[in-house]
């Protein structure tokens, strides 16, 4: 196994191959533009040896802002469409009215993770002056990216933004979105004709199912004949869901940049109250005392989705449990639904309770374990003082990166044979985060 400084060495390495000069690629064929959290994630990494390529990853991401403060999810530069779809001339942005006119984005945003990477750069940088510039900077927008959130996305103003594609969530082929979306009969929908490239380009079984992208498609084509208007799109939509790892993504932000605001002369109110809000939400709407999770709620249906995701465990991140509740989520966590059994152990952590019939082991959303999301669990269980369970969270991820190198996911059973390492090799935020856990300290 290579030792500390080579894998440092390769995870620089795989940032400087998937570096356009501009911004960096998730990984080089699958993901060929910039993604929104990923960006995020990434510049946590760069922050430890390139203040320049940190700046610059965000700098970039932020260009793609629109007018209302909608943070899309991807910033294209180039067409590439023959490596990815949906590209630029699917989406056709250009309709809308809010979106930036010298470049092409997606229509739709992911997880705010940019409030809390700006605080993490500041904390790891060490010209704090130029780190404050970099936070001046950025302020305005992320600002206007939150006053988006809560007003076009929490219309009732409930404190809980909601997304209305799976996309949106990050975690893009959950079974935390089967329900709502089989309730759409996609054989009386006319869909746009598309061919999907994800499939030719990564290993089909890895990747999310063609029901999945006939959906995909049809949320788009909605949104697209709307132009993609924010009332249109409220009333139209039949995907609003109020997810527990977005407003825990949300929640940090609001933290980290109220911590932030006093450093450059803003007031930290806005950001507070937000916070507040948000907190109580959760704790009121989302969280379910019997298994001791956190679940998300389909606003079309009215009803709490009961399926028992990593998502669940991002509200620790976040600090919105109380002791009591993050006791309870430990328990869960330390169990056989994610853990394992002892014949049967389980590195942390599953993205699906072990014990669910939808498991798929290799696919994606559905089972493997993703860096980031072990990265963000790590933070949460040391927040609460659980560094026993934190420390088998890192060193857990970290031998899986070891053994198999910077895949985009992992097979979560220990004694699992064949495919471990799974999706995309020399993945970025594999590589930034692994590089922020040996650079960052303990
Ligand atoms: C993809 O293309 O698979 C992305 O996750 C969607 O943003």
């Amino acid at each position: 196994m290579p030792e500390k400084n080579a894998l440092i060495s390769q995870a620089k390495a795989v940032l400087a191959k998937n570096w356009t000069g501009e911004f960096t690629k998730p990984t080089a064929n699958l993901y060929p533009h910039q993604w929104n959290w990923d960006a995020g994630f990434i510049a946590i990494g760069y922050a430890h040896y390139d203040m320049d390529r940190a700046e610059a990853e965000l700098r970039a991401l932020f260009r793609g802002q629109w007018r209302n403060g909608m943070l899309p999810h991807i910033i294209f530069r180039e067409e590439r469409s023959a490596q990815y779809f949906p590209g630029a001339s699917f989406w056709r942005t250009h309709l809308a009215v809010e979106a930036p006119a010298d470049l092409r984005t997606s229509g739709i945003t992911q997880p705010p993770v940019q409030g809390f990477a700006l605080w993490h750069i500041y904390q790891t940088a060490t010209d704090k002056d130029r780190a404050l510039n970099l936070v001046k900077e950025l302020y305005p927008k992320i600002l206007r990216m939150h006053q988006y959130l809560y007003a076009f996305r929490d219309p009732e103003q409930e404190g809980l933004a909601c997304i209305r594609h799976p996309w949106e969530s990050g975690t893009d082929n959950s079974p935390t979105w089967d329900g709502p979306m089989a309730r759409t009969d996609l054989s009386r929908v006319q869909l746009p004709a598309y061919e999907r490239a994800d499939n030719k380009i990564g290993q089909a079984e890895h990747r999310p199912t063609q029901r999945d992208y006939d959906y995909y498609v049809y949320l788009l084509d909605i949104y697209r004949r709307y132009n993609y208007n924010e009332v249109s799109i409220h009333a139209h939509c039949p995907f609003r869901i109020q997810d527990p790892l977005f407003n825990s993504m949300l929640q940090r932000s609001n933290e980290c940049m109220a911590e932030l605001a006093p450093l450059i002369g803003e007031s930290p109110m806005v950001w507070q109250d937000w916070a507040i809000h948000t907190r109580e939400a959760m704790n009121h709407k989302l969280w379910d005392a019997e298994r001791g999770t956190y679940n998300a709620f389909d606003l079309v249906a009215g009803e709490v989705i009961r399926i028992e995701t990593s998502s669940g465990f991002m509200p620790l991140f976040a600090g919105i449990p109380s002791e009591a509740q993050a006791q309870k989520m430990i328990y869960r966590l330390s169990g056989p639904a994610f853990s394992g059994t002892t014949e049967n152990p389980a590195y942390l952590c599953p993205t699906l309770n072990l014990q669910d019939p939808r498991l798929d082991f290799r696919k994606y959303w559905r089972g493997p374990i993703w860096i980031n999301m072990n990265w963000l669990l790590w933070h949460g269980l040391r927040r609460y003082g659980y560094d026993t369970l934190a420390r088998r969270v890192k060193e857990e991820a970290m031998s899986l990166i070891r053994q198999h190198g910077f895949f985009e996911y992992f097979h979560p059973l220990k004694k699992a044979e064949g495919e471990i390492a799974l999706g995309a090799a020399d993945f970025s935020w594999s590589a930034a985060l692994y590089i922020d856990w040996e650079l960052g300290g303990d």
